[in-house]
């Protein structure tokens, strides 16, 4: 008789509150035997395994490394030997669960590990457990609705600068930028640019500790800001 394969669940654990996480996704961390947890190749920090550590019953815990680089060639070569990892554990007979920051298909490794998974083994068997995003609790933290009415809203990276900002700044009513510590010099200047600075929100580690919401931009003379940090732009304004 061939040996059952194991199910791969692709888990959102929220932004940062360890109470932001589903019913769905608590009841699968509670019994899975094996987790995985991405974290950089220069040490084994995962920011999504600490946030639903205290929900952990005994599993197994391996980290994938994932280095921090642009190169594809790299990149692809690490997601494969990663995916290869996965599907040795699923292959075996196990379920495991890959835990990543906020919801697994916005802005997230689970993706790239998803689309090699696919690749390697077209049946592998997967769920995916939605997260509730960063930029949801960001705006639920600071009261800012991000879409009203008929109003449009546009998610977008902030990790190459302020093109894509600039991109959508003319046709989005709202607009929310994630990734924007390496480049907030560059995106700030933007802001002003458009005259969009007094209609901006910046929201820092939501949820965690050193969580920081600066109203006005104009307090932020810093050129640089925590890696966990994000924009919300409303162009009407908040209304109140
Ligand atoms: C790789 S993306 C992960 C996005 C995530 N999958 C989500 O659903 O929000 C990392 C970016 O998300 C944003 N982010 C994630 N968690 C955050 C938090 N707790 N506070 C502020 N920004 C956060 C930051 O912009 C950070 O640079």
């Amino acid at each position: 008789m061939t040996p059952k394969t194991g199910t791969l669940y692709g888990i959102g654990v929220g932004p940062g509150d360890p109470e932001l996480i589903t019913l769905k996704a608590l009841k699968v961390l509670q019994k899975i035997p094996h987790i995985f947890a991405s974290c950089s190749s220069k040490n084994s920090y995962s920011l999504a395994l600490s946030i639903v550590r205290c929900h952990l019953n005994g599993a197994g815990i391996e980290h994938l490394p994932f280095p921090m680089t642009r190169d594809p060639q790299v990149l692809q070569e690490a997601w494969e030997k990663n995916a290869i990892r996965v599907l040795e554990v699923l292959d075996a007979g196990s379920d495991a669960a890959f835990v990543t920051l906020g919801d697994p298909l916005t802005y997230s490794t689970f993706g790239y590990l998803l689309k090699t998974l696919k690749r390697l083994q077209p049946g592998v068997r997967v769920v995916t457990i939605p997260g509730i995003t960063s930029y949801s609790a960001a705006a639920a933290l600071t009261h800012t609705p991000l879409t009203e009415g008929e109003e449009s809203f546009s998610l977008v990276s902030g990790a190459l600068g302020a093109a894509r900002l600039r991109e959508v700044a003319d046709k989005s009513d709202n607009i929310v930028m994630l990734k924007t510590y390496r480049n907030f010099g560059e995106i700030y200047r933007t802001l002003d640019e458009l005259d969009l600075l007094d209609r901006a929100v910046c929201i820092s580690r939501c949820g965690l500790d050193g969580e920081t919401v600066v109203e006005n931009l104009r307090d932020l003379k810093a050129e640089s800001m925590p890696y966990l940090s994000m924009i919300i732009i409303k162009k009407k304004g908040k209304g109140y």
